[in-house]
């Protein structure tokens, strides 16, 4: 067993019994014989550490195993102390988590979610889809943030949004990875095949309820609705490919008919008092999952942009591309890493030279690219399709007015259709301009082209 979550196991369940038996809480002097005596210290070794007289401890040790027996019921000394407790532990984990975990560890102050971690070896982590994604360049800034609003600022959901092929699973894993220890569940899932709400809460709940190993032979746990386990227990939560909650061919973030009971579980994560949190991803969020001002308390959104120049150059020098400096054209994918591994790749296999590629329009765009793109287009609204593909037609970035002068729509609805196509990643906005990536608009280019037969 890890000797420090033993460690801080100990401290909190024995600092639990004393406070129940005797009404306050552990002075410093039994913390380090408790910790002392755990790591297999005599009191003599004890003693020279803290700089004290190793008769006055030994007093200290045997009033804390008088307290610990009392409460345990069974003759507690400092020799079958640790063995006692890790009895005690393997006890909770596999007992009724919801209950014992509460009333053994954590009653008798009030819960402080700043800087809770799993205080106990009770963690239920169901990773097995989490994808496998290899190599992984800087996104220090990105993961500081996520890590300040989830660690520091508690926050109970985040959006990380973006275009396809951007990284957001990619960081995500990065994240999990990093702060995982912090929870006591970290559970991952896709919604690629839109599962209805009922089935993703039976197979949370699946999850928070299976025995553990060492409880084989234990019964299935109660079952409780999916919230109380989250406000019970500190998870997290990531759901990925959240788009597909959404109806194609509408603005971006209306749900699927049937989907409603999903925007009912976003408003109790967002709203009822817990220490869990939500990481929603994908291409659009559903609508109503977060609320109208972005940066509210116990929320964060991130619309996540292409990895950096020297990221975008270590991923380059990965791939051992020839003559790289000559290929300029390579700035133009704006540093989306699926893009640029999609390009490479085909160069390679090609052996394309720079001097075949002479101008922009005819940035390569390989077919997996494509069909990635088209699937995105596939989902926009009739009149984002026409706002985008005005936007991709102008030379220069183009604001709001010259946008409605040569709109046949409506303002309101134009303006609705930029918004959503903002939210989308699909245009970009700056100094109150818009404007389409080389890559979409090559994208789009090639798709009118071939409609037209060509
Ligand atoms: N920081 C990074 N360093 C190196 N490679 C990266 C990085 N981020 C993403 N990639 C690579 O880019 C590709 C796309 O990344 P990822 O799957 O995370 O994108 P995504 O935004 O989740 O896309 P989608 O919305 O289609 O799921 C993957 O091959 C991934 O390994
Ligand atoms: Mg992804």
């Amino acid at each position: 067993m890890d000797i420090e979550k033993m460690l801080q196991f100990a401290e909190r369940a024995v600092d639990e019994i004393v406070f129940t038996n005797r009404g306050r809480h552990m002075d410093d002097l039994e913390k380090a014989v408790l910790r002392g005596t755990l790591r297999r210290k005599t009191y003599k070794e004890i003693a020279k550490e803290l700089e004290c007289s190793d008769s006055h401890l030994r007093e200290v040790g045997s009033e804390l195993w008088k307290i610990i027996s009392e409460e345990l019921g069974d003759k507690i000394s400092k020799s079958n102390l640790r063995s006692e407790l890790e009895k005690l532990q393997v006890s909770i984990c596999s007992s009724d988590c919801v209950q014992q975990i509460d009333s053994v560890i954590y009653s008798g102050e009030p819960r402080d979610n700043s800087g809770v971690s799993p205080k106990s070896n009770c963690q239920r982590h169901d990773l097995s889809q989490m994808p496998e994604l290899g190599a992984f360049y800087d996104r220090a800034s990105e993961l500081d943030t996520l890590k300040t609003w989830i660690l520091q600022e508690q926050c109970r959901i985040i959006a990380l949004m973006g275009i396809s092929g951007i990284g957001k699973t990619q960081l995500a894993r990065q994240l999990v990875e990093q702060i995982q220890s912090e929870f006591e569940s970290v559970i991952w899932r896709s919604l690629e095949h839109a599962p209805p709400f009922a089935q993703l809460e039976a197979d949370f709940i699946q999850v928070f309820c299976s025995p553990q190993p060492e409880d084989a032979s234990a019964e299935k746990k109660k079952e409780l609705p999916l919230i109380q386990y989250l406000q019970k227990h500190r998870c997290l939560i990531i759901l990925d490919d959240i788009h597909n909650l959404c109806c194609p061919g509408e603005l971006a973030g209306k749900y699927k008919p049937g989907y409603e009971p999903y925007k009912s579980f976003f408003r109790k994560i967002r709203t009822l008092p817990h220490q869990s949190c939500l990481i929603l991803m994908g291409w659009e969020h559903p609508r109503d999952c977060l609320p109208l001002k972005k940066h509210s308390s116990g929320v964060g959104t991130m619309q996540l942009k292409g990895l950096d120049p020297l990221s975008t150059e270590a991923l380059l020098r990965e791939t051992e591309l020839e003559n790289r400096e000559q290929w300029q054209m390579l700035n133009l994918y704006e540093g989306n890493p699926f893009w640029l591994k999609s390009v490479v790749f085909q160069i390679q296999e090609l052996e394309i030279e720079p001097t075949n590629i002479s101008s922009e329009h005819s940035l390569l765009l390989p077919e997996n690219v494509k069909d990635n793109l088209q699937e995105q287009f596939d989902r926009l609204s009739p009149q984002e399709q026409q706002v985008l593909h005005l936007l991709a037609q102008a030379e220069e970035p183009v604001n709001l007015g010259q946008l409605l002068q040569n709109q046949t729509i409506e303002a309101s609805n134009s303006i609705n259709a930029l918004h959503s196509l903002c939210d989308r990643s699909l245009i970009e906005r700056k100094n109150k301009r818009y404007s389409v990536s080389p890559a979409i608009k090559q994208a789009l280019h090639l798709h009118d082209s071939q409609k037209k037969g060509y």
